[in-house]
């Protein structure tokens, strides 16, 4: 059932060391491209990083901007933020880490007269933005369920995005598109127990 791989599913974040063959990766993609996006364009691409150097070009990212951030921080909450933000890094122990990126549809935008008053026009480029990024999330939410069925484990985390613009230099991604998150894959090395969900009564409201 479905409902029951959703709901098993939890976010994994100790990996064994052996990396999952090629061919599941394939298997995760291949699951990610089947998600619906806007007008269908499929606004998302997915980078594999398996080797050590691309592992460094995220780690040292993340780690810079993570103590940077803590350095303006106020002395008080330091500590506080110090310790969770470690929560950043933990793709660092996985074998395989995806990284989705996505890239705005300009339909609308590009059609409006340039007589657009500037809000308007920030507000479909907004739009315009958050529709892709939509796209690719649902594309997330399949290589997650995917990872589950075949029995591997997977954290899916924005923490590391602190450090967006300097990962997408180091790892050449192309102009316009972004990084949506950092996905890492292995085979799971803990059980975390379920942290649980709100009562359906609490987040539904019949209209
Ligand atoms: C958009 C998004 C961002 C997340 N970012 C992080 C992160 O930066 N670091 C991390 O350890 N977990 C991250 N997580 C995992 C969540 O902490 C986790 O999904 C949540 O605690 C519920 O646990 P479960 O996935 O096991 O059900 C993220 C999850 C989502 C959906």
């Amino acid at each position: 059932m479905i409902l029951g791989l959703m709901q098993n599913r939890r976010s994994i974040r100790r990996f064994k060391t052996e990396a999952p063959p090629d061919a599941d990766i394939r298997k995760l993609i291949e699951a990610a491209v089947a998600a619906p996006s806007a007008t269908n364009k499929q606004p998302w691409r997915f980078l594999i990083a398996k080797e050590k150097k691309h592992f460094k070009i995220i780690s040292g990212a993340v780690d810079k901007a993570r103590r940077n951030l803590i350095a303006s921080i106020s002395p008080e909450y330091q500590s506080e933020f110090s310790n969770y933000s470690v929560h950043f890094m933990s793709f660092q122990n996985a074998p395989i880490v995806i990284l989705p990126i996505y890239r705005a549809f300009q339909g609308i935008s590009a059609l409006v007269k340039k007589s657009l008053p500037e809000k308007e026009m920030a507000f479909l480029r907004q739009y315009e933005h958050d529709t892709a990024l939509m796209g690719v999330s649902l594309a997330i939410q399949n290589i997650l369920l995917m990872i589950e069925e075949i029995g591997l484990g997977a954290c899916c985390m924005t923490g590391p995005l602190i450090a967006r613009g300097e990962m997408e230099k180091g790892l050449q991604v192309p102009k316009g598109w972004q990084i949506a998150a950092v996905i890492a894959v292995g085979y799971p090395d803990e059980k975390p127990e379920p942290p649980g969900r709100k009562e359906l009564e609490m987040v539904t409201r019949w209209l």
